[in-house]
């Protein structure tokens, strides 16, 4: 029991700490403080911390010793190898970060690596996977007027979504996968999770976790070019029926987008709370920051 509540357990979310900016990792001690003085039992951290693995463990490290348990899901910037050309290098693959190197990297720092199993909490589960994208969540009329290579090439008028040259998931003959084939991996991750979790009969609420966004409805719209173009690499509509497949999910968190957002999908809610980068927050004050990047479920 939380002092002077009726508060059970309390989880705090962040996500998109990036930080490779020092001026994010001054906000990172500010958010981690924050958490630990209200007593959270658990924060979860939904992804793109860094690309740079010291700093990723610092960042566990530091919440580790300031909450009693912490949950690390992976984002794509932190998938992301450090070279000029993933792609042309046939011994990375980013399905061997995400399963296994991020996976000791987190269990090393005292963290709970959400891909890798459920984490249970009383009886809340938390599930999580990165997830991907699949071009669902761009406008169905635009994605009729792009050809599939560009997507898949994620160029636009002279701009290109980064992961074209950092990430290389391949499959089981190193053959690079699509967007669309490791968007499907991820949302069979999460729904084997899910179905573990749902079996339970201690587990009476679900908080799901995906770095991508998993609801059309979550998306930022702006009707401009290029913005509606790159919404393409925001996530996939597949996550969010895989989170929806169950009645005991209540809550979904999400990161990459750097919009700040909540939403009450039927009996879920949705939302995000993203750190994101220091030019997009500027003129925020300290308690502007503490209470729009942090996400709390107090049961
Ligand atoms: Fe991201």
């Amino acid at each position: 029991m939380h002092e002077g509540t009726s508060t059970e357990v309390l989880i705090a979310s962040v996500s998109d700490l990036h930080t490779d900016f020092a001026e994010n990792r001054d906000d990172v001690v500010k958010l981690a403080l924050a958490i630990h003085e209200r007593r959270a039992d658990l924060v979860i951290i939904a992804g793109d911390v860094s690309h740079k693995n010291e700093r990723i463990q610092r960042v566990l490290q530091a919440f580790a010793e300031t909450v009693p348990r912490v949950a690390y899901l992976p984002g794509n910037h932190d998938l992301w190898f450090d070279v000029p050309d993933a792609k042309s290098q046939p011994q990375l693959d980013t399905w061997v970060r995400y399963r296994q190197e991020l996976r000791a990297l987190s269990e090393s720092a005292g963290a709970h690596y959400l891909p890798a199993a459920p984490l249970y909490l009383g009886s809340t589960a938390v599930v999580g996977s990165c997830g991907w994208y699949d071009y669902s969540l761009m406008p169905a009329s635009l994605r009729a007027s792009v050809d599939p290579s560009v997507l898949e090439s994620k160029q636009y008028g002279g701009l290109q979504w980064s992961d074209a040259r950092f990430i290389a998931f391949r499959d089981r003959a190193g053959a690079l996968m699509s967007d669309e084939g490791v968007a499907r991996v991820m949302e069979e991750e999460l729904r084997a999770q899910l179905a573990e979790a749902d079996q339970r009969p201690e587990v009476q609420q679900i908080v799901a976790v995906t770095h991508h966004q998993p609801f059309y409805e979550v998306v930022t719209r702006t009707g401009t070019l290029p913005w509606e173009y790159f919404n393409a690499f925001m996530g996939s509509v597949g996550l969010g029926e895989v989170i929806r497949s169950s009645d005991k999910v209540r809550w979904a968190i999400y990161g990459h987008t750097h919009q700040v957002g909540r939403y009450q999908l039927g009996p879920i809610t949705a939302y995000g709370t993203p750190l994101g980068y220091p030019r997009e927050r500027r003129g925020l004050d300290a308690e502007a920051l503490l209470k729009s990047r942090i996400g709390w479920i107090e049961l």
